[in-house]
C-alpha cells in the first residue's frame, strides 16, 4: 500500500515520464487489481492502443449509457475485436430502470447531472469497488477541472486514480494517431469532436473548442466522473435531487 507522500513523490516523478511508463508502472504495481475507462471516441484511441500492447486482457470499462450514438456502439465494437480488448460494459442500476424509462427522453435535458449520476457515476463507483486503481483519460488541457488533475490521485475511497495523458495536448494526440494510423470515430467527419451521450452532444464548427459541443446550454462541462461527486462529497445531495426527481415525476 503506497503513501500519501510516495503517490506525491511519484506524481511529481511521473509529469516527465512517457504514458507508456506510467501505464507500465500502474500495471505492474497494481495487476490484478486495475482497470481502464474508455468513452471510445477518436481521441481515446492512443491511450487504449497503448494499453493493448502493454497489458493484453487488461479491463477496459465502457459505461454503455443506453444514450450513446449508433456510431459510438459500432466503433466500440470494432475498435475491442480488431485489437482484443477486454472491453466491459458498464450499466445503470436495475433499482432505477421504472424511474429511468418513464423518464428516458426528457431526463438528459431536465436533469443532466442526475442523468450522468445514474448512467456514469454510480456504475463506475460500483466497478471499481474491489479495484486498487484505474486508468483515465483526461488531459489538462481539455477543460478548466482537469488543468488542476495530478498523474496520480488518491481519492478518499482509498482507490488511485491514474491520468497517465494527463500532460498530453490535442496536437500529442493527432501526432500519436497518425505515427500508428489509427482509426477515427466515424462521427469525427460530421463536426462532432468530443463525443458524450447523443441528447446532450452537437456537432461543432472548425474554430470552436473541442468541447463546445458537450452539454450546450447547460452550463455544465463534466460528466461528474472527475469531479467531487466521484468521491463520495456531493452523493447526498445527488440522492436528495434523485428522490425530489421521483417525486415530481410521481405527482405527475
Ligand atoms: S466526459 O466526462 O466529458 O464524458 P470524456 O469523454 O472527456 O469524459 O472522457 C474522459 C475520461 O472519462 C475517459 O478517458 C474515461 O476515462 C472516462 N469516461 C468518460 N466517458 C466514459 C464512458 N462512457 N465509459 C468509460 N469511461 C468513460
Amino acid at each position: 500500500m503506497l503513501s500519501a507522500a510516495e503517490i506525491e513523490r511519484l506524481a511529481q516523478e511521473f509529469e516527465s515520464k512517457s504514458p507508456q511508463e506510467i501505464i507500465g508502472w500502474a500495471v505492474e504495481t497494481f495487476w490484478p487489481e486495475v482497470a481502464l475507462s474508455s468513452s471510445f471516441q477518436t481521441q481515446s484511441m492512443p491511450l487504449l492502443h497503448m494499453a493493448a500492447r502493454i497489458k493484453r486482457g487488461l479491463p477496459v470499462f465502457f459505461l454503455d449509457t443506453g444514450y450513446h450514438f449508433w456510431e459510438t456502439l459500432m466503433f466500440r465494437e470494432q475498435i475491442a475485436s480488431e485489437w482484443q480488448i477486454n472491453v466491459i460494459d458498464l450499466y445503470r442500476d436495475t433499482r432505477w430502470d421504472v424511474f429511468a424509462r418513464q423518464h428516458t427522453r426528457s431526463l438528459p435535458a431536465e436533469d443532466p447531472n442526475l442523468c450522468c449520476y445514474l448512467h456514469k457515476v454510480q456504475p463506475m463507483q460500483k466497478a471499481l469497488k474491489d479495484l486498487k486503481a484505474w486508468i483515465t483519460g483526461i488531459r489538462r488541457d481539455q477543460t478548466s477541472v482537469r488543468a488542476h488533475a495530478k498523474i496520480l490521485e488518491l481519492q478518499d475511497d482509498g482507490l488511485l486514480k491514474i491520468n497517465p495523458l494527463l500532460n498530453w495536448t490535442k496536437a500529442d494526440v493527432e501526432r500519436y494517431m497518425e505515427e500508428y494510423n489509427l482509426p477515427s470515430h466515424p462521427l469525427l467527419e460530421k463536426g462532432y469532436r468530443s463525443i458524450g451521450c447523443a441528447p446532450c452532444t452537437i456537432a461543432i464548427g472548425v474554430n470552436d473548442d473541442d468541447r463546445a459541443g458537450r452539454w450546450v446550454g447547460r452550463g455544465k462541462t463534466e460528466c461528474g466522473l472527475h469531479t467531487e461527486m466521484f468521491q463520495h462529497k456531493d452523493i447526498a445531495e445527488v440522492k436528495k435531487e434523485f428522490q425530489l426527481a421521483v417525486c415530481r415525476s410521481e405527482r405527475g
